[in-house]
């Protein structure tokens, strides 16, 4: 749940709504090369389960979901999501996807990453973000190292990929501590 927007130099973060549940959105998560990495892949998405996401999200006081507008195109290519958050911890994780492709390589997602991680720091006051990503999903990996965070540590053979195999899971946070 949050009500904040985030301006970074090319992109505009804002709540997601169910109004933003287009259908392009619900393709990105339906297309095998956008969620092979994503755990939405195990349960069938269409319009009503993307809909009962984003507003249960939105009713869920420990997680703040934004959808990643273009400033140039104004096109919605992707979500990033803060949460669940543990304010006791000061400690929240940090998943994101730019769902659309032609906006891939363009350091869209390490531009998010970073201005999502600052805003949790400074608005919510947490002291730690971190994420998981599967050890092949090297775009990922990179784009939260760019973004300041450190690999913690690799959970070997912590999941299954889309094609039945093990494969294991790099974990990466990054410290409020500057
Ligand atoms: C992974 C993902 C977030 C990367 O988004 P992006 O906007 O293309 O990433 P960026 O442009 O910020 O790239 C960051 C770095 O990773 C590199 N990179 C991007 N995709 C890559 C890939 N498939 N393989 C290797 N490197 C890649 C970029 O070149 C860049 O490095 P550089 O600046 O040194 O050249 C995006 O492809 C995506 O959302 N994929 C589907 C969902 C997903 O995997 N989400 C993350 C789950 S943990």
């Amino acid at each position: 749940m949050t009500g904040s927007v985030i301006a970074t130099p090319r992109l505009h973060l804002a709540p997601l709504t169910v109004a933003d549940v287009s259908d392009a959105y619900v393709g990105w998560l339906n297309d095998p090369a956008i969620n092979q990495y994503l755990e939405t892949r195990l349960s069938p998405q269409d319009h009503a389960s993307c809909a009962a996401f984003v507003a249960a999200t939105a009713a869920d006081p420990q997680s703040h979901l934004f959808k990643i507008v273009r400033q140039d195109s104004k096109a919605h290519i992707g979500n990033i999501k803060i949460g669940p958050v543990n304010a006791h911890h000061g400690a929240g994780a940090l998943s994101l996807l730019i769902g659309d492709k032609a906006s891939h390589g363009q350091g869209y997602a390490t531009e998010a990453i970073a201005a999502v991680t600052d805003w949790a720091f400074g608005t919510l006051g947490l002291h730690r973000v971190e994420a998981g990503c599967y050890d092949a999903n090297l775009g990922s990996l990179r784009a939260f190292l760019k973004a300041g965070y450190v690999v913690e540590g690799f959970f070997r053979q912590a999941r299954v990929d889309a094609a039945g195999r093990r494969v294991g899971m790099f974990w990466m946070a990054r410290l409020n501590d500057a």
